[in-house]
């Protein structure tokens, strides 16, 4: 039985693979206008007018204020997007009601059983699934590269029609119609004018992208499966994977906005106006797998957080992906507090495949290889051996990009390891096939993350194996291997863990605020695809020119894109339960409630160089636990003016943080906030003489409730509460307390982490702590 259930499949994206195809254009002639105060809606005309109006005083005329108008913003904020060339762009900046002008901003998408190891399980009738009422009644909007209508994961039967409130319309274009929309997808948008206007006109005739809502590449029909979809019986990847794939919250409404293409990246001017029009259309949450990769926009300059603040004001919450930038620290993005940013995990599912040497001795490795021609055994050479003449030996020993000789690699399987500068699978395994190769061997650090094959059997293996093998091949005169088929094996593998590659704190922008804050699964995730996006597979591996096209349905990918629309549909759970709970209320119960350890009571560990216990810089809060967060006992929650605070602490000056706010808003000065911030965590970057910080916490759990704190101190650091207990009744809802924290070190050291909980014998509220201590600048002198 249990097995069964292990068979049970989830969907989930941040597109780690192609994310490094994804171009970025630096310079751009496309630029966002921000004017002052949002006007009410019977001025909506008006207000539209007073931006081409502006711009025919700078362009000259009508016609060319026409042309070159892209959105007109309303809703959320008011101001504008144009074509406009620096001068002009400065013109405008000095116009009465312009706030600021920024250059446009392309972005670029972060690219799947993992709702049934998150235990999101129908027939646990006590479980976030069951009470959350599989996020019934709550519509989720997604931002991404648009959606297959036609997959099997958005059916309507089961769907009742949309609320009376919603406002979204079905957008046409091309391939995609009204009747693409039903009870599942209520609404569809899509945005490409920012796009256009930095990278030209989409050609679209090859059939790689459609200007409508429907997905050519597959990530948006994955993320919104993975956060939505309904039950898809014996769903696989090839038959790698095979079981029920479903959503987590397979009963909420879907509301498409398409701004990011399949040809890579999506601008900031169509970030923007999908922002605007989401929060227009009324939706509960939205979901962005996507960002720019660091050094990060300030906050007021970043079409993702300028986008979100709005939508967070009006109740919205937005949940974006964390990054693909790890493990690194320091890299995390998508750090506005107002955000939910998620970092990816493994599950207990991989894909394990064999390898079995001459010497009949036999190896483990990964893969998600599905083809033929793996029933005999082929020389293997290693690449440095082989390497093309005009290439060197370290690059061949990689597989790096036409280092290998074809005359030496054809029909041979390949042995090549990882190195600094060629990280990737994806290259060897490409290069290998140019060459001729049979087949690849890949040694690398240990991750969970398996890259797809499609033209040839690629089969990672760790460092350990890879360099057995090689001892195998210098002891041998004719070494061969076999490969063999690929298994899905689950429950064997110790998970979560952090993965690999995903962006790790602090937010290099405010590390003030702990960032990620939650983290889900990500790796090798199974979800609905587009079957537009096909993939080629070689039917003959003998013959290269006979490639069959191959239309996928279901696909694996990994990335904290995956990650994201996992964390999107356990709020739509939380939202079904507690429609008036605030985005930041939210984001607390998913934060304390999370967990630290896996099924084995053990620490959950990070991929990465070491290998480690995770800390609240991989992954937050801990691992997310849907069953816990519905009933989290107390938040930590915050307002639009705490946010406000914060870019006042920040140092933004008033002007900048208008635009945000869309109304004028005025710092006071001496504002010591960042720190005392009502976040569900404390994060202090430099500690240099004891420090108090003051936080509150709401009674969500029953009226009468007595909590009592307790400290996991941070390693030299001493934490005192006060105080230590809160009794809270009818009256007393909100209660706060004070943290003061010392250094017990004399030395400049590394970020230390520790706990806080609040417990009432029913509930843990635990946030984490994150400490550095720092030495005067007086003392360090020797
Ligand atoms: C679009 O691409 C097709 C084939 O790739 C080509 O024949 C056609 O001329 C292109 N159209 C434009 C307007 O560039
Ligand atoms: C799924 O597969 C099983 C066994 O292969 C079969 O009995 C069942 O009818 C299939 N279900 C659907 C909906 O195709
Ligand atoms: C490998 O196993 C096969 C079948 O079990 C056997 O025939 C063969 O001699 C073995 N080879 C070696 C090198 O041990
Ligand atoms: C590949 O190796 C063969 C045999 O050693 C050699 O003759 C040929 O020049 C090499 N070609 C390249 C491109 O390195
Ligand atoms: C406000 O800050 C922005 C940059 O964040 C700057 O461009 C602008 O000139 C500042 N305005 C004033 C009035 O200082
Ligand atoms: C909570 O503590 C107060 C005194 O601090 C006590 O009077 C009350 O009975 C306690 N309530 C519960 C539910 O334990």
């Amino acid at each position: 039985m249990a097995l069964a259930w292990n068979l049970v499949i989830t969907l989930i994206l941040l597109l780690l693979q192609q994310s490094c195809f994804l171009v970025t254009f630096a310079s751009s002639n496309v630029h966002i206008v921000y004017m002052g105060d949002r006007m009410s809606q019977s001025e909506q005309q008006l207000v539209e007018d007073s931006h081409l109006d502006i711009l025919l005083r700078i362009l000259g005329s009508k016609v060319a204020a026409r042309r070159s108008i892209l959105y007109s913003y309303k809703h959320g904020f008011s101001g504008f997007a144009a074509v406009l060339s620096q001068p002009q762009a400065k013109l405008i900046a000095d116009f009465p009601g312009v706030v600021r002008v920024i250059p446009n901003k392309i972005l670029s998408l972060h690219t799947t059983r993992s709702w049934d190891f998150l235990h999101v399980k129908q027939d646990i009738v006590t479980g976030a699934l069951s009470r959350g009422q599989s996020g019934r009644g709550t519509i989720i909007g997604i931002m991404d590269t648009g959606i297959w209508p036609e997959s099997e994961s958005f059916r309507d039967e089961h769907m009742d029609n949309p609320p009376l409130h919603w406002r979204g319309i079905c957008q046409e274009g091309e391939s995609f119609d009204h009747s693409h929309c039903n009870s599942k997808i209520i609404g569809a948008r899509w945005y490409i004018k920012g796009y256009e206007a930095e990278i030209g006109k989409l050609n679209t005739s090859d059939g790689v992208e459609y200007l409508s809502p429907r997905d050519a590449s597959g990530h948006g029909t994955h993320t919104s499966s993975t956060a939505a979809g309904v039950a898809v019986e014996n769903a696989s990847f090839m038959g790698l994977a095979k079981g029920l794939a479903r959503g987590g919250a397979p009963s909420a409404w879907l509301a498409i906005y398409k701004i990011c293409w399949s040809t890579g990246g999506c601008s900031s001017a169509d970030i923007l106006a999908a922002f605007d029009d989401a929060i227009f259309d009324g939706v509960d949450i939205l979901s962005a797998s996507l960002g720019s990769d660091p050094p990060l926009p300030t906050y007021v300059e970043d079409a993702l957080a300028i986008g979100s603040f709005h939508a967070v004001a009006k109740g919205i919450s937005v949940v974006c992906s964390g990054g693909n930038s790890g493990p690194y620290p320091q890299t995390v993005i998508n750090t506005a507090p107002w955000l939910v940013t998620v970092a990816a995990s493994t599950i207990d599912r991989e894909f394990s495949s064999r390898i079995i040497l001459g010497n009949n001795q036999t190896l483990q490795g990964q893969s998600l290889y599905t083809g033929k021609d793996l029933s005999k055994f082929y020389p293997i050479v290693f690449g440095e051996d082989i390497a093309a003449s005009d290439s060197d030996e370290e690059s061949a020993r990689s597989c790096n990009s036409g280092s290998l000789n074809s005359t030496l690699a054809k029909g041979k399987a390949i042995l090549c390891f990882q190195s600094r500068s060629q990280r990737s699978a994806t290259v060897a395994i490409r290069t290998v096939t140019e060459a001729g190769g049979a087949g690849l061997i890949f040694a690398q650090f240990p991750t969970k993350d398996v890259d797809t094959s499609w033209s040839k059997p690629c089969v990672q293996v760790d460092f350990i194996t890879g360099t057995t093998i090689l001892s195998y091949m210098e002891a041998t005169r004719n070494p061969v291997i076999k490969f063999s088929k690929t298994k899905t094996v689950v429950g064997r593998q110790l998970s979560p863990e952090v993965a690999f590659f995903s962006s790790r704190g602090p937010s290099s922008l405010s590390p003030s605020v702990l960032k990620p804050d939650i983290a889900a699964p990500g790796v090798n995730i199974l979800a609905a695809w587009s079957p537009a996006s096909s993939a080629r597979l070689v039917s003959d591996a003998e013959n290269e020119d006979e490639t069959e096209l191959h239309p996928l349905n279901f696909n694996i990918e990994s990335g904290t894109s995956m990650a994201c629309p996992h964390i999107t549909g356990i709020v739509a759970l939380i939202k079904t339960i507690h429609p008036t709970w605030s985005p930041a209320a939210i984001k607390s119960a998913l934060v304390t409630t999370a967990s630290l350890k896996n099924e084995y009571k053990e620490y959950i560990w990070a991929e990465g160089a070491p290998h480690k216990q995770a800390d609240p810089f991989d992954y937050g809060g801990g691992h997310v636990d849907p069953n816990k967060v519905t009933d989290p006992g107390l938040v930590y929650d915050m307002k639009n003016s705490d946010y406000i605070r914060f870019l006042c602490s920040m140092g933004y000056n008033n002007t900048a943080i208008s635009i945000l706010t869309g109304f004028p808003t005025k710092c006071h000065k001496s504002h010591k906030f960042l720190l005392n911030m009502n976040l569900p965590s404390i994060t202090i970057p430099e500690l240099k003489q004891p420090l108090t910080v003051s936080r509150t916490v709401t009674n969500v759990g029953p009226v009468k409730s007595n909590y009592t704190a307790r400290v996991v101190a941070p390693i030299g650091i001493s934490v005192i509460v006060e105080p230590s207990t809160l009794a809270f009744s009818s009256k007393r809802k909100k209660m706060k307390f004070k943290v003061t924290f010392s250094s017990k070190l004399r030395v400049q050291s590394r970020f230390s982490f520790g706990y806080l909980l609040w417990e009432d014998g029913l509930h843990e509220v635990r946030i984490p702590l994150a400490v550095r201590s720092a030495v005067h600048e007086f003392c360090g002198q020797i």
